[in-house]
């Protein structure tokens, strides 16, 4: 095995196949390649060249930071990979700031990975000082 963390977005056929692998929502093109293209950070990592993981920051290029599509394909699970991709993402973010400065980054875990996301520093929501994350998907019907 030859993994590889390259900060370079996958191919649009590769996230598909990623994202199918995971069982996320099946995105039209479109949608999918200006997801890819218009992302802040993505690190695609690769086993001998195939694509097997991927991370997301979606962001204002400043204060406002929202991880998204940190998947890694079943077979690759479990071996660290998913770790090394949030640490790698979370250094990174860090690299942003200059010294005393603060920013925000915001996740949606899927159920049952919150603890996975807590040992990043993750708090869930709602607590005792924020409310609940929301969200709601947006579909145009005609
Ligand atoms: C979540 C995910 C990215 C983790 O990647 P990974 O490479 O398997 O993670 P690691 O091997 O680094 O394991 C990290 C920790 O998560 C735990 N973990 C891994 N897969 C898990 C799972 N399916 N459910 C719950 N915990 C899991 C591991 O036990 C490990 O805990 P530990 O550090 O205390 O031992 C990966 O399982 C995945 O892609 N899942 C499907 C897509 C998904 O749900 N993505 C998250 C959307 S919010």
């Amino acid at each position: 095995m030859a993994i590889e963390f390259i900060d370079e977005a996958p191919t649009l056929e590769e996230y598909k196949e990623m994202r199918r692998a995971v069982n996320f929502m099946v995105l039209s093109d479109r949608i999918a390649s200006n997801a890819l293209n218009n992302a802040y950070h993505i690190t695609t990592v690769r086993d001998n060249g195939r694509a097997i993981g991927m991370i997301r920051v979606l962001s204002d290029g400043s204060y406002a930071n929202f991880i998204t599509d940190v998947m890694v394909i079943p077979e690759y699970q479990g071996r660290g990979i998913g770790t090394q991709m949030m640490q790698r993402t979370m250094d990174f973010m860090k690299s942003t700031l200059l010294p005393g400065e603060t920013i925000v980054l915001y996740l949606m875990s899927a159920i049952g990975r919150e603890p996975f996301y807590k040992k990043f520093g993750f708090k869930t929501r709602p607590n005792e000082v924020w409310g609940a994350g929301m969200s709601q998907w947006l579909t145009r019907k005609d």
